[in-house]
């Protein structure tokens, strides 16, 4: 069996549905439960005996090393993560908290679990660390995308957390043996993305009628992926990756935000048409911009493709038309995430935001 952590949230959730779609491999999945985690993401699972759901902290050492004696997995995948860039701004402790420290007592109570093992058993075993192209920084317009290589350069309280946690996974692996993969993966979207982010923020918002706010002018770039195409990746990198190496994700999707959020109004327009017969992007509202926000995010994922023989399946096109369908015909689950907290954070982040 497989340990996932974080596995009710948005990438989590998916990875956990579609490794058990595939494979009847037994999954802890060991999540606190933040707002971001989200039981509803995996209400298809009720009753299947292959998904074993754990509250907890992936900080929780003596959890930790008892569910990890328990149940013996073959291997570890880490998605537990504060995700919000946003959010790492209005308030960067529970970033330090899970994904630094939370991260350093989870490397050490998989150790203590490895170090135990077999040797066979030892030998098979792989921790893989699910992180992000925010690591790198931002690019300038003319810049090469990102490599494996390229400098760590994080800007912002979120990416400096996940750049740290980063570090902490190569280290164990150079110190102690720890036999560990990393993957650095590009902006996804898809199913169950919980709408604090771009696109299903922009969804929800075109939906209900409320100002689509756009950060600054627009033009920041980022590279999307369709959710379903990184778990693909991360289930290819565990099978066949090289021990202590890390593998960039992306899926050769450059897009300015106002693109995209141009998109998204197409699509509802001719899914979900407006009652009065405008078209959505009437709603677009230019806000303050975001302190410090990074211009552009570009990943080179060709190692992945060159030596794993991973590729994306999903176009843009394909993936956000996917994506906005899906938002059309779960609003039930929208408005149950929309929860007071949601709103709270809401009035955080834009009421001080001038239009
Ligand atoms: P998310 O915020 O939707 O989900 C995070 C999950 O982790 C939630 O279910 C939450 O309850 C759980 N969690 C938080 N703190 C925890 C803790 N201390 N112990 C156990 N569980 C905890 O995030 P996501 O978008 O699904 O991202 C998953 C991972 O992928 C993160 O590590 C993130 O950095 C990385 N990543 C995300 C993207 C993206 O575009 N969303 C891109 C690249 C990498
Ligand atoms: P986000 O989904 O928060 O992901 P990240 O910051 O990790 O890339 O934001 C994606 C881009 O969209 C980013 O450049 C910020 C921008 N953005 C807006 O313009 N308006 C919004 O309301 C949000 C949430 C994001």
């Amino acid at each position: 069996m497989i340990l996932v952590t974080g596995g009710a949230g948005f990438i989590g959730a998916n990875f956990v549905l579609d490794w058990l779609a595939q494979s009847d491999e037994t999954v802890i999945n060991l999540d606190k439960l933040t707002y971001a985690g989200n039981l509803e993401n995996l209400a298809t699972l009720t009753g299947v005996a292959q998904h074993i759901f754990v509250q907890g902290d992936i900080g929780d050492s003596a959890l930790v090393a008892a569910l990890l004696a328990k149940h013996q997995p073959r291997a570890v995948i880490n998605f537990a993560a504060e995700s919000h860039v946003d959010r790492s701004i209005h308030g960067p402790e529970d970033f330090i908290q899970t994904n630094v420290v939370g991260t350093f007592r989870f490397l050490e109570a998989v150790r203590a679990y490895w170090n135990g093992l077999a040797a066979e058993a030892k030998a098979g075993f792989r921790l893989l660390h699910v992180s992000t192209d925010e690591v790198y920084g931002s690019l300038a317009k003319e810049d090469a995308a990102f490599s494996e290589t390229h400098q760590y350069e994080p800007n912002s309280p979120y990416s400096a957390s996940k750049a740290a946690s980063d570090h902490l996974v190569r280290a164990w692996h150079h110190t102690y043996g720890l036999p560990v993969l990393t993957t650095n993966c590009s902006n996804n979207y898809g199913p169950f993305h919980f709408p604090e982010k771009l696109i299903p923020l922009m969804i929800v918002n075109a939906l209900a009628g409320k100002p689509l706010p756009v950060y600054g002018d627009g033009q920041q770039i980022r590279d999307w992926l369709y959710v379903k195409d990184h778990c693909s990746a991360i289930r290819r990198v565990l099978e066949a990756g090289v021990l202590g190496e890390t593998y960039n994700v992306g899926g050769w999707n450059e897009k300015p935000n106002l693109d995209i959020v141009h998109t998204v109004c197409r699509l509802l327009d001719e899914l979900q048409p407006r009652a009065d017969g405008k078209p959505y992007q009437e709603q677009i509202t230019y806000v303050t911009d975001r302190p410090g926000h990074d211009r552009r995010y570009a990943i080179d994922a060709s190692k992945i493709e060159r030596e794993l023989g991973w590729k994306p399946a999903e176009t843009f096109e394909t993936g956000i038309r996917k994506t906005v369908q899906w938002y059309l015909q779960h609003q039930d689950w929208v408005s149950h995430v929309q929860s007071g907290a949601y709103r709270d954070w809401v009035e955080k982040n834009y009421d001080g935001r001038a239009a």
